[in-house]
C-alpha cells in the first residue's frame, strides 16, 4: 500500500446505489468530510460538498442515493448528481460537480481505499 492511502471501507460495505460511507479527509491541514458509494458496480468518492452552497449532501447519514437509485441527491435544495461522474444534472447548480477523489477497491484484501493526498481533476 502507497504510504498515502488508506483504508475507509470493506468492498462488502458498499452496495450497488445503497448507502454509502462517509469519511473524513486531511487536506492542507484540514479535516473535509467525504463519501464514497458504490454505483453499476463501481466505487466513486467525493468531498461532501455541493457545488452549489457547500452543504453535506446526505439527508441521513450515508443516504446519498435519490429514490431512484440513479442519482445522488443533495438533501438542501434537492440538486441531482451523476454518481460515476459527479456532474450535475438537475439543480441551483446544474453543470457544476462534485469534487471527485481517487478511490479504488483493492483486490487480496477486499478494502476500498482513498488517495489521502486529495482529488482528481474532474472527468477523469
Ligand atoms: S446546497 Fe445543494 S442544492 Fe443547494
Amino acid at each position: 500500500m502507497a504510504a498515502h492511502e488508506r483504508v475507509i471501507a470493506s468492498c462488502a460495505d458498499l452496495a450497488n446505489s445503497g448507502d454509502g460511507i462517509r469519511f473524513v479527509l486531511e487536506q492542507d491541514g484540514d479535516a473535509v468530510q467525504a463519501f464514497a458509494v458504490r454505483y453499476r458496480g463501481g466505487v466513486y468518492a467525493y468531498l461532501n460538498s455541493c457545488p452549489h452552497r457547500g452543504s453535506e449532501l446526505d439527508w441521513l447519514p450515508g443516504v446519498f442515493f435519490d429514490s431512484d437509485a440513479a442519482t445522488l441527491v443533495c438533501s438542501l435544495h434537492g440538486a441531482r448528481f451523476e454518481p460515476d461522474t459527479g456532474r450535475c444534472v438537475e439543480g441551483p447548480c446544474r453543470g457544476g460537480r462534485l469534487v471527485k477523489l481517487a478511490v479504488r477497491e483493492r483486490a487480496g484484501d477486499g478494502a476500498v481505499v482513498i488517495d489521502g493526498r486529495g482529488t482528481v481533476p474532474a472527468g477523469e
